[in-house]
């Protein structure tokens, strides 16, 4: 007899208690989240991108609403790799969800210096490789466009990972998103998480200027979702399907409708962004419609995975 309600999955290796992650720099480094959700309901926790040296980030104004969805420009702002060691690891330590470490940098060097230093930590599963932040100037979304770039940054940053498990961010901002997601795999990355945000612009029409300092901003929340939904289908059938390389698909989840068909549509599981800011508890309520949804269908969520019809 099927156990419907058990929604535990394996992600490259990592079993997780269900497939519902909170996104990176929408969480900052979950001490943030603390008073507002039991961490423990988590299947996977993504930190802040996570630098060498600290970064304040641009100039504000750095977020703008836009419709169903924001506009962010915050340009990577965080405390930098000794600071996180010494005041995030210890809470991070006493997860049980999976933590992953979003690592960013302006060279490859500095990105495989962040995943080397960290490499031994237990409280951390695995590393998500930024390779996608459309508002820094240096590194980030230029990695991410160039599949040569890409393989070669991806293999680098795995062997300074050690053991640990080497996830790799997409931007949607290419003609084709099967080649950098295959550049990925070839250069030895474990998963692949998408998508990152699509650049956008708001102007302010009475002074003629964008709104943000920055001028562009990444495009998240509603708006993207059926953009997202599209590309893990694609990536799903033209680069994972049949491998072991699992998907994890974001871009406007805020219901748990909204995170089967991404699972439906090839990846096998999901993070939740820009919602946790409206909703800071709508991760745990999302695994919980999950499980409802699988139960009412009589399926479990590694069925579900790529089951597109
Ligand atoms: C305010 C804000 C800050 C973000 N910071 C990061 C970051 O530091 N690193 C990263 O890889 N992605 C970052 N992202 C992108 C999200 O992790 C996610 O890929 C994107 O927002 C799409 O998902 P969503 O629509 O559910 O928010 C950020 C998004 C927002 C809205």
């Amino acid at each position: 007899m099927k156990k419907f309600g058990d929604i535990s999955i394996d992600f490259a290796g990592i079993k997780l208690v269900n497939p519902v992650f909170t996104a990176s720099g929408t969480c900052g480094y979950a001490d943030e989240l603390d008073d507002f959700i039991d961490l423990d309901s988590l299947g996977g926790f993504i930190t802040k991108s996570i630098t060498v040296k600290p970064r304040k980030g641009n100039a504000v104004p750095r977020i703008v609403e836009t419709d169903s969805g924001m506009l962010n420009a915050i340009g990577l702002a965080n405390i930098g790799l000794e600071k996180f060691i010494e005041e995030k690891i210890p809470v991070l330590e006493k997860m049980s969800a999976a933590v992953f470490v979003n690592v960013a940098g302006t060279t490859i060097d500095e990105y495989a210096a962040v995943a080397e230093r960290l490499s031994k930590e237990k409280a951390i599963a695995g590393f998500e490789l930024n390779i996608s932040c459309p508002n820094v100037k240096k590194g980030g979304i230029s990695f991410g466009t160039d599949p040569v770039q890409i393989k070669e940054i991806t293999s680098a940053v795995k062997a300074a990972a050690g053991k640990k498990v080497l996830m790799v961010k997409l931007t949607p901002s290419v003609a084709d998103i099967s080649v950098t997601a295959d550049a990925a795999v070839d250069g030895g990355a474990d998963a692949l998480s998408l998508v990152n945000t699509f650049t956008g612009m708001v102007i302010d029409i009475e002074s003629r200027k964008p709104v943000l300092s920055n001028r562009t901003g990444g495009l998240s929340g509603p708006a993207i979702k059926p953009l997202a939904v599209y590309l893990v289908n694609k990536v799903y059938n033209e680069v994972t399907k049949g491998s072991d390389v699992p998907i994890l698909g974001l871009g406007g989840i805020r219901t748990a409708s909204d995170a089967v068909e991404f699972i439906i549509a090839g990846a096998t599981a999901v993070a939740v962004g820009t919602t946790n800011f409206i909703e800071p508890d709508s991760a745990m309520k999302i695994a919980e419609g999950i499980k409802k949804y699988c139960e009412r269908k009589q399926v479990s969520v590694k069925e579900l995975i790529g089951s597109l019809k």
